[in-house]
């Protein structure tokens, strides 16, 4: 393909996962030459790597971003307008029982991939996925009722100046690397952005027990499956759709250089919800009674943790604009559409 001295270029680390998959297709459709780094070892990311390849043209190679030879390679060749970091260990549970692969994915694989862009792209805009888990557990008074924790100030989403408090080795490796990242800008005068995320949900997701909650509990309600709830199930989150995200990194793909280069990203307010509610939704939308057990909380869950997102509406004029309602209707319906690759890849 003939590419003209203006087409932009985007590397994608973790670029067949779930974030990395939606967003490859959005930025080709907008016009730009797409490059996929992944490692593939996430379940679902072979199909998500054959999907691709029916219906765009990018460059895939399969390396680990734990390898900086080769990662600095490609980011010096290419010399990407953006690169999208969203490659990672994204489960806290195996990050308790495995810290080092978390830690050499997240921390080290992260840091390989600033390195090269201070050392061979300095032009390139870094967009680097973090986490909500670098606050804690959360200096909050938390009050309940039947359905859901609810914080004891009715308005206390967390903003970015909340207190870091990095709880499991998943929140030090990511928190580290969010520090690094932030870092280099200063120091380095990079072009770089920090995303702290809540919880994201939404097609050609494989959610598992570990990760990916909502989609998870709506693949497991939908092939009736008994849930497995780990603590009272009154937990909340703020949950965003990923056609949302994905239209924020095209958004700050345009923007100049951001000074104030941090934000926190979820649903916010409006859309929170809590696994109780959750099961209430699908029972309805699903029209069948959802089984369930209540096991041991999991170590470095949060009761509830809701994304003050008003800095990103003022700075960059993004909000989110799929409901809950609309989002988990998209899931089902991609469910229905994929029932016999996601029961296969799932073991569902
Ligand atoms: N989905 C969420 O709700 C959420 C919330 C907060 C933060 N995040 C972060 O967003 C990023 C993307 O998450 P996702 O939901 O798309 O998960 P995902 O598991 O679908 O994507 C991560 C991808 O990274 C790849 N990968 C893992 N280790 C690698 C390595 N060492 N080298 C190369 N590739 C590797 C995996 O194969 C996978 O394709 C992750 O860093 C995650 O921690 C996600």
């Amino acid at each position: 393909m003939l590419m003209s001295k203006k087409t932009k270029k985007i590397l994608i680390t973790g670029g067949v996962g779930f974030m990395g998959t939606n967003s490859a297709i959005y930025f080709y459709k907008k016009g730009w030459k797409v490059f996929l780094v992944d490692d593939c070892s996430r379940k679902g990311t072979l199909n998500n790597l054959s999907n691709l390849n029916k219906n765009i043209k990018f460059k895939f190679y399969r390396i680990n971003v734990e390898n900086y030879n080769k990662i600095s390679k490609i980011i010096s060749n290419l010399k990407p307008n953006l690169i999208l970091h969203c490659a990672g260990q994204v489960a806290v549970t195996k990050s308790i029982t495995d810290p080092k692969t978390d830690f050499n994915t997240n921390a080290l694989g992260t840091f390989n991939i600033i390195e090269s862009i201070r050392l061979y792209s300095r032009k390139s805009k870094l967009i680097f996925i973090s986490t909500n888990k670098v606050y804690g557990s959360l200096n909050e008074k938390i009050l309940s009722n039947k359905k859901r924790y609810i914080f004891k100030k009715s308005n206390n989403a967390i903003k970015e100046n909340y207190q870091l408090d990095f709880y499991s080795p998943y929140g030090c490796s990511k928190g580290s690397a969010d520090q690094y990242v932030r870092d280099y800008s200063r120091i380095y005068k990079l072009d770089t952005i920090v995303l702290r995320l809540s919880c994201v949900y939404g097609i050609k997701q494989f959610g598992i027990e570990d990760h990916g909650w909502i989609t998870w509990l709506t693949i497991a309600s939908y092939f009736n499956r008994k849930l497995n709830i780990y603590g009272d199930g009154k937990q909340v989150r703020d949950i965003l759709f990923i056609d949302d995200l994905v239209r924020l990194f095209f958004i700050i793909s345009k923007t100049k250089k951001i000074k104030n280069n941090l934000y926190n990203i979820g649903g916010g307010i409006k859309n929170s919800l809590s696994i109780i509610e959750l099961k209430d939704i699908l029972e309805k939308k699903l029209k069948k009674k959802i089984r369930y057990k209540n096991y041991n909380w999991r170590q470095g869950d949060q009761k509830i943790y809701i994304s003050n997102i008003s800095k990103v509406r003022k700075d960059l004029g993004w909000y989110p604009k799929i409901s809950i309602n609309k989002g988990i209707e998209n899931v089902i319906s991609w469910i229905k559409d994929n029932e016999n690759n996601i029961k296969k890849i799932l073991n569902v």
